[in-house]
C-alpha cells in the first residue's frame, strides 16, 4: 500500500512496512450506520464515573473549559492511548512469562494485539485531529502550556495510574477506562449534534488510506465516536477476567 511519506532511512524494514497496513478504525461502518450509531449514543445514558474517572474530567474541564472543542478532544486523544500501552507492555512481559505454555501464551499475544490495535485507533484519532489543527487559521487558543505540557503530564500520571492498577487489580484499570471511553463517546455523538455545519465540511486528510474516506467531517466524528464505543464495550467486557486467561 503506497503511504504518502516515504521510508526516512533505509534499512530493509522501511520499504517492507509499507506492505504492512495499520489498524484503522476499529470497524469500519457506513453513512447510514454511522447516523443510526450516533442515535444510540445520544439515547444511551452516559456511566456514572468512578472517582478517578471524575477527577480527570473536572481537571479537563478546569483547565480547558466546559465547550467541546477540537482543541479539546485532541488532548483527550492524547491521553487516550496510554492504557492501551500500558496493557500492551504488561502483557508483551507475560509473554515471556508464559512462553513455555503455549496456547497460554497465544491467548496473552492476542491481548498484546487488541491493545496494539486499540492504540494505533486512538493514535489516528489524535493525528487526524492535530492535522485539523494543524490548518485551522488564527492562534493556537491554549498556548505552549495548556496545548503540550498539561496533556504530556496528565498522559504521565495515567500511563502510570493504568499500568499499576491493572498489575494489582486489573478490573480498575479497566473500569476507569470504560469511564473515559464512554465519556468520549458521547462527547464527540453531541459535538456532531451542536456544529451542523460540519455536515457539509467535507473530509480531506492525509490520514484517508489509513482511517477511510468520510463524505463529510460530521461522518468522521461519527465513525471516532463509535470507535470509542467499542474501546469501552472491550474493556467492560473484561471487567470480570483475570488478567490473562
Ligand atoms: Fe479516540
Ligand atoms: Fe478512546
Amino acid at each position: 500500500m503506497a503511504r504518502t511519506m516515504g521510508p526516512i532511512s533505509e534499512g530493509p524494514l522501511d520499504a517492507a512496512i509499507d506492505d504492512k497496513p495499520p489498524f484503522g478504525p476499529m470497524k469500519r461502518l457506513t453513512a447510514a450506520e454511522l447516523r443510526a450509531e450516533q442515535q444510540v449514543t445520544l439515547r444511551s445514558p452516559r456511566r456514572k464515573p468512578g472517582l478517578a474517572a471524575k477527577g480527570l474530567f473536572t481537571l479537563m474541564d478546569v483547565v480547558y473549559g466546559r465547550k467541546r472543542t477540537i482543541d479539546k478532544f485532541r488532548v483527550l486523544e492524547l491521553v487516550a492511548r496510554v492504557p492501551y500501552q500500558a496493557w500492551e507492555h504488561v502483557a508483551y512481559v507475560a509473554v515471556t512469562h508464559t512462553a513455555a505454555e503455549t496456547d497460554f501464551a497465544r491467548r496473552v499475544f492476542n491481548k498484546v494485539r487488541i491493545n496494539r490495535w486499540e492504540q494505533d485507533n486512538e493514535q489516528w484519532h489524535l493525528l487526524i485531529l492535530n492535522e485539523m489543527m494543524s490548518r485551522r487559521q488564527g492562534k493556537d487558543p491554549y498556548g505552549w502550556l495548556r496545548a503540550t505540557v498539561i496533556p504530556q503530564l496528565i498522559a504521565f500520571a495515567y500511563y502510570q495510574w493504568s499500568w499499576l492498577t491493572y498489575v494489582i487489580r486489573p478490573a480498575w484499570s479497566y473500569r476507569l477506562n470504560a469511564d473515559f471511553e464512554d465519556h468520549a463517546e458521547h462527547e464527540y455523538a453531541q459535538f456532531v449534534e451542536e456544529n451542523p455545519e460540519l455536515e457539509t465540511t467535507p473530509f480531506h486528510s492525509e490520514f484517508t488510506d489509513d482511517f477511510g474516506h468520510y463524505d463529510s467531517v460530521a461522518d468522521l466524528f461519527r465513525q471516532i465516536g463509535y470507535d470509542e464505543r467499542i474501546h469501552k464495550l472491550q474493556s467492560i467486557a473484561s471487567f470480570e477476567e483475570p488478567r490473562f486467561r
